[in-house]
């Protein structure tokens, strides 16, 4: 009963993973090569499953000869024979290269017969970003190319994503043309291939642009009291700022005036408003790009109106004149209506239109 014993030989190939020492996976394979999947750096264990009518057997990646029976060919100190026994050949190659992928084969020969059995071993790295762009400063309307290399098996995508709108391109490369100043954030490329964690990486774009002043407002002020004026600017990078009176004199500080520069604005602090301080104050602000200027008045609070007749000395052919005097608005614009009370139904009547009153003119 020779023959029927032939034909009781088990050709089979049991692949086992060693992942961090844990056996993952197994596969038992007919004569097509099973594929088994293994991380870069991980050990995997190639198991040969026989019978004991088994005269010779090898194990040979590609047609180099690893192991002939228990005699090791192979001059790779990470291929080692696990087990060789009447029922199991195994090798056990550690901390697998890509350039271990590829065909191994466990020939042996089994009453003279020669039988083989394949397996196709392939290496897989996670996804990683080997080099990208570093950090850029641009002004604005320049354009920025961004770059991110990614390494991996199987081919990694490459995307960039925008913290503001999501996914911006697909690719290596991002390039944006005249850039606009909303357009400066951090930039994000995400590499994926499936095998580990995403591999993500961030580009920080700066983009300068000169100082835009935002906020300015005149205020009134109350003599002996404080008051405050101030300046916002936008700008990359921040403004530096210098204020002005009317005639271009530069404000200095003293003991009622203070300037106060922050971050994105300048204050002017009166800690002790007199006559002196009301007038027309000029915040210049700027940066390397350029400059930018906005005018603001302090001015003291309006007084209540006066009316005052004017009566002509000759009553008769001269002209009767009504004054309203006001204050506290020069130079300030002010706005002056009059209407008339005619004597006979009592009703108001505009006297032409209002009347209003330019700055730096005496009224
Ligand atoms: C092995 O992987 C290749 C692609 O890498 C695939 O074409 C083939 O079908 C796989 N074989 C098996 C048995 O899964
Ligand atoms: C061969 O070795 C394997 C693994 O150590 C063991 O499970 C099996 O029983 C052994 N077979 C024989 C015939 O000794
Ligand atoms: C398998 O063969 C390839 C090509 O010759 C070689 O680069 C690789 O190191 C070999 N791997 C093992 C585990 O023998
Ligand atoms: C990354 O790319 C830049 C630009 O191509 C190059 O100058 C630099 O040497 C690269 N760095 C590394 C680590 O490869
Ligand atoms: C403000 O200045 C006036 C005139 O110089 C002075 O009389 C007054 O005491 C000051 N007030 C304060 C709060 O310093
Ligand atoms: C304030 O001064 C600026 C610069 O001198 C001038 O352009 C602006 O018209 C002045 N504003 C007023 C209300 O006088
Ligand atoms: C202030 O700004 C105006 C335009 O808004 C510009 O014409 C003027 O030259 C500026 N003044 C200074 C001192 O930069």
């Amino acid at each position: 009963m020779g023959c029927p014993v032939l034909w009781n030989v088990f050709v089979g190939l049991l692949l086992v993973f060693l992942s961090k020492g844990r056996s993952v996976h197994g596969v038992e394979s007919g004569h097509l090569p099973d594929n088994i999947t293994v991380l870069e750096g991980d050990s995997v264990i190639l198991r040969c499953k026989i019978d004991e009518e088994v005269t010779h057997k090898a194990w040979l990646n590609r047609s180099n000869i690893l192991f002939a029976g228990t005699d090791k060919w192979s001059l790779d100190r990470r291929v080692s024979l696990i087990n060789s026994n009447a029922s199991d050949f195994s090798i056990q190659i550690e901390k697998v290269e890509v350039a271990d992928e590829g065909l191994y084969t466990c020939s042996f020969q089994a009453s003279n017969k020669p039988r083989i059995a394949h397996v196709y071993l392939i290496i897989q790295v996670p996804a990683r970003i080997v080099n990208i762009s570093q950090d850029v400063s641009v002004n604005e309307g320049g354009n920025v190319n961004l770059f991110c290399l990614a390494v991996g098996r199987p081919e990694p995508t490459v995307t960039w994503k925008d913290n503001k709108y999501g996914l911006m391109s697909e690719g290596e490369f991002l390039d944006i043309t005249e850039i606009k100043r909303h357009q400066a954030e951090e930039f994000e490329c995400v590499t994926n291939n499936g095998v580990a964690q995403p591999d993500i990486r961030k580009v920080k774009v700066v983009v300068n642009y000169p100082p835009m002043i935002t906020d300015v407002k005149n205020m009134p002020a109350h003599l002996g009291k404080t008051a405050i004026l101030r300046c916002e600017a936008m700008a990359v990078p921040t403004a530096s700022f210098e204020w002005y009176r009317d005639d271009r004199r530069p404000v200095e500080s003293d003991n009622t005036l203070r300037i106060k520069n922050e971050k994105t604005r300048s204050l002017l602090l009166f800690t002790n408003v007199t006559d002196k301080h009301f007038g027309n104050y000029t915040c210049f602000a700027f940066n390397r790009l350029g400059s930018s200027n906005a005018s603001m008045l302090l001015f003291p609070p309006p007084s209540a109106p006066q009316l005052l007749l004017q009566v002509p000395s000759n009553t008769q052919t001269d002209r009767w004149a009504l004054v309203c005097v006001t204050g506290g608005f020069h130079p300030n614009h002010l706005t002056l209506t009059w209407t008339e009370q005619s004597a006979g139904h009592g009703s108001h009547d505009h006297v032409g239109s209002s009347c209003t009153l330019r700055p730096n003119q005496n009224h």
